[in-house]
């Protein structure tokens, strides 16, 4: 193409950056460089002096030099919630001028999360909750806050989207946490742009951030994440905000995971698991009972595997259908809880080491509670799933099945084998399949050797 568009460079004010995975790019394009996502590129203004004239001067004690061993720890100064659930994704509790973003699809439960975590932190004497709603109006709010638990007088609403007010506020209460729901909706009047866009995204959450760390009040934010990237998504944040979370689930089903994807203050790995019913959610602290409390009776396509997420091994159920085409039709290939190209390596698999025959067969593949599998220690799970259904055998009862699939059809051994073995054992699993010369032991037989302090079973 031609080289005049080459020579063309923005003013060095003036930057793109894409409203999905906050790339930033000098020149706009179609498709971002970074995540290749198609017209998400936004022009970004850096405003280095308007950035300035708004910022508050910092308070003295900021700047001042402190001796290392007078620094307050962490863990001395984290508010514990009252669900183990939260306070374990959050590393311990919510860490004071700390800011956390609480990302996820539109539904998918954020406000309803953040009303039960104000209600936790509400409850108690003089206590109170900033709760700055730019989505909703009051009557909304207060309607769903109804559902969850007592009204808390502790919890004082907002319908607001203006920015200035909304931190006016947060200065003139200094609650033990403010919310703004979400940052996709606020307006910080200094700068251009619509709300969602890019620039007011995230110098609404810079400023915010600002503000956090100046008066030591905690505050959450809500994030949307967009498939399309019409507003500016939760990922144009994580550089800024302290600690990233990420609610996950599948609307129709009850099951909600809130993920930590980047923490500050505490293990960037760790999961909560919840549930979400008539009464807005509810902690789950043994999530491999939930997720096999629906497996009935062995059937042909059902594997049980042990997944680990975080710290914390899984038991889930994968379930296969697989059926022959009387045609020669493209065989459909659907996987619902895991990456759709991890299935077609290990249909490939099966066909070449393990002479199956699936080229003509549609395959569906479901994971059980709408959970989502990343870690390859399930793949021997998945590829016996497929099998026992072709072959229309169920798998032995109680069996659960470990270990990664190599190219060549090879078993692999996975990490932490003890601490799933333990989980399987734990929810009365008799018989597990691992990979060969990997040192396993079940729990049961050997108690002693699992019950150390960090064991996932105490947890
Ligand atoms: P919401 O918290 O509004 O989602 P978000 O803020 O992420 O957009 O949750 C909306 C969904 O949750 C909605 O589909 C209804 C459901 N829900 C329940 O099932 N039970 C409840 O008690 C509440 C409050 C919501
Ligand atoms: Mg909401």
């Amino acid at each position: 193409m031609g080289g005049e568009f080459n020579t063309y460079m923005p003013k060095s004010t003036v930057t793109f950056m894409c409203s999905e995975c906050g790339g930033e790019s000098l020149r706009w394009a179609g498709q971002c460089p970074h995540c290749q996502a198609w017209n998400t590129l936004q022009e970004f203004q850096v405003r280095k002096a308007a950035a300035g004239r708004r910022q508050q001067p910092a308070p003295a004690s900021a700047s001042r030099p402190v001796p290392l061993n007078e620094i307050e720890t962490e863990s001395a100064s984290r508010r514990p919630l009252a669900w183990g659930e939260l306070n374990r994704v959050l590393g311990g509790g919510v860490v004071p001028g700390s800011v956390v973003l609480v990302g996820g699809e539109p539904g998918v439960g954020k406000s309803t999360l953040l009303m039960h975590v104000a209600q936790q932190v509400a409850a108690g004497d003089g206590r109170r909750v900033l709760y700055a709603s730019g989505e909703e109006s009051p009557q909304q709010v207060r309607l769903r806050a109804a559902r969850l638990g007592p009204l808390s007088p502790g919890i004082l609403l907002m319908a607001e989207n203006d920015l200035d007010a909304i931190c006016e506020a947060i200065r003139a209460e200094m609650p033990q946490l403010a919310v703004v729901d979400s940052i996709q909706t606020v307006i910080d009047a200094g700068f251009e742009g619509g709300a969602g866009s890019v620039t007011q995204v995230r110098e609404s959450a810079a400023r915010l951030m600002r503000l956090a760390k100046e008066i030591g009040v905690p505050i959450f934010l809500v994030g949307h994440v967009t498939k399309d990237g019409a507003i500016a998504g939760p990922r144009v944040l994580e550089h800024i905000v302290d600690t990233v979370l990420y609610l996950e689930g599948d609307r129709r089903q009850e099951l909600r995971i809130l993920r930590a994807m980047k923490n500050r203050f505490g293990s960037a790995e760790e999961i909560g698991v919840f549930a979400m019913g008539e009464k807005g959610l509810e902690e789950v602290p043994d999530p491999s009972a939930a997720l096999l409390g629906g497996a009935a009776l062995p059937s042909p396509g059902t594997a049980v595997v042990v997944v680990l997420e975080g710290t914390r091994p899984l038991l889930i159920e994968i379930q296969s259908l697989v059926n022959k085409l009387d045609a020669n039709y493209p065989p459909r290939r659907i996987a619902s809880g895991m990456d759709i190209n991890r299935l077609h390596m290990i249909i490939a698999v099966l066909e070449k080491r393990a002479a199956t025959a699936l080229g003509k067969s549609d395959i569906f593949v479901n994971v059980a509670g709408g959970i989502r599998i990343t870690e390859p220690a399930a793949d021997l799970g998945l590829a016996l799933s497929i099998y026992s259904n072709t072959r229309d055998r169920p798998l032995p009862d109680g069996l659960v099945v470990i270990g990664e699939l190599g190219l060549a059809g090879e078993v692999r051994r996975v990490g932490q084998l003890e601490r799933r073995l333990h989980e399987a054992a734990r929810h009365g699993l008799t018989r597990a399949l691992i990979p060969a010369g990997a040192k396993g032991h079940w729990g049961r037989r050997s108690p002693p050797h699992f019950f150390h302090p960090s064991g996932p079973a105490h947890s």
